[in-house]
C-alpha cells in the first residue's frame, strides 16, 4: 500500500482540527467587531499556513495515486472533492482576513501581527464577509461528506484509503 507523505498526513489532521476549532470559535461572529476572537483568527490562519508545506509535498510526490481497483468516475469524484476542499481551505482564511481588515479589526497569528488586507470602513462588513460566514458553514458539510466517504472506503469497500492517511 502506498501512503501519503508524513508532511501531508500531519498537515491533513492538524488542518481538520484547526477548521473544527475555527468553526467553534466563530460563534457570535456577528459581534466580531466589538469582541474580536483572536483565537478564531489564529486557528483559521493556521489552515492557510499549512497549505504551503502540503502543496509542496504534493508536488514532490507526497500524494499516492488512487487505489488500483477503483473505477474512473470514483477517482475523478474524489479528485474534484479534494480540489473543492483545497479551494475552501485557501479561500476561507483569506476572506476572513479581508473581512476582519474591512471591519477595522487588527489580525494576529498567535500573537504575531499581520497587515490588513484592505482599508477599514464604517457600517456593514460587506459581501466578502457574508461569503466568509456562509463558506465557513459549507466547509463543515463538505468535510463531513468527505469523512463519510473515507469511512465508507474503510468499512464497506475495505480498501486501504483510510490507512494511507494513518499518522502512526
Ligand atoms: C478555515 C478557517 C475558518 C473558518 C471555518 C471560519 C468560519 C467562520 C464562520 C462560520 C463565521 C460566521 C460566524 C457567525 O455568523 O456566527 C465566521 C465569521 C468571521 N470570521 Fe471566520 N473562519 C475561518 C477563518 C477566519 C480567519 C483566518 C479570519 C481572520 C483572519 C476570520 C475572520 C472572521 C470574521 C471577521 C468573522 C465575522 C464576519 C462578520 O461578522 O461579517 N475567519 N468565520
Ligand atoms: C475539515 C476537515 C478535513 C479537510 C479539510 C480534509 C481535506 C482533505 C484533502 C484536501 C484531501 C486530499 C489530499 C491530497 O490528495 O492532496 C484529504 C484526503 C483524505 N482525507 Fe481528509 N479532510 C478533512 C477531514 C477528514 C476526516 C475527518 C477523515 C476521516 C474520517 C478524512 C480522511 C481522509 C482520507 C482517508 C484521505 C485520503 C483519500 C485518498 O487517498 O484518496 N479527512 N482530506
Amino acid at each position: 500500500m502506498q501512503r501519503y507523505s508524513k508532511v501531508m498526513i500531519y498537515a491533513h489532521w492538524a488542518t481538520a482540527l484547526l477548521i473544527l476549532g475555527a468553526w467553534i470559535t466563530s460563534e457570535g461572529g456577528r459581534h466580531m467587531r466589538e469582541n474580536p476572537s483572536l483565537l478564531h483568527f489564529s486557528l483559521g490562519l493556521g489552515v492557510l499556513v499549512l497549505i504551503l508545506p502540503r502543496l509542496i509535498s504534493r508536488l514532490l510526490g507526497g500524494a499516492p495515486p488512487a487505489e488500483d481497483d477503483q473505477s474512473r468516475w470514483m477517482t475523478l469524484a474524489a479528485k474534484a472533492g479534494h480540489g473543492l476542499l483545497y479551494v475552501f481551505m485557501i479561500g476561507l482564511p483569506l476572506t476572513g482576513w479581508y473581512a476582519a481588515s474591512r471591519m477595522g479589526i487588527s489580525v494576529s497569528f498567535f500573537g504575531i501581527g499581520v497587515p490588513a488586507l484592505t482599508g477599514a470602513v464604517q457600517g456593514p462588513a460587506g459581501p466578502i464577509a457574508e461569503i466568509h460566514q456562509t463558506a465557513g458553514t459549507i466547509i463543515l458539510y463538505l468535510a463531513g461528506l468527505h469523512a463519510i466517504m473515507a469511512l465508507w472506503h474503510h468499512f464497506v469497500r475495505q480498501d486501504g484509503t483510510l490507512r494511507r492517511m494513518n499518522p502512526l
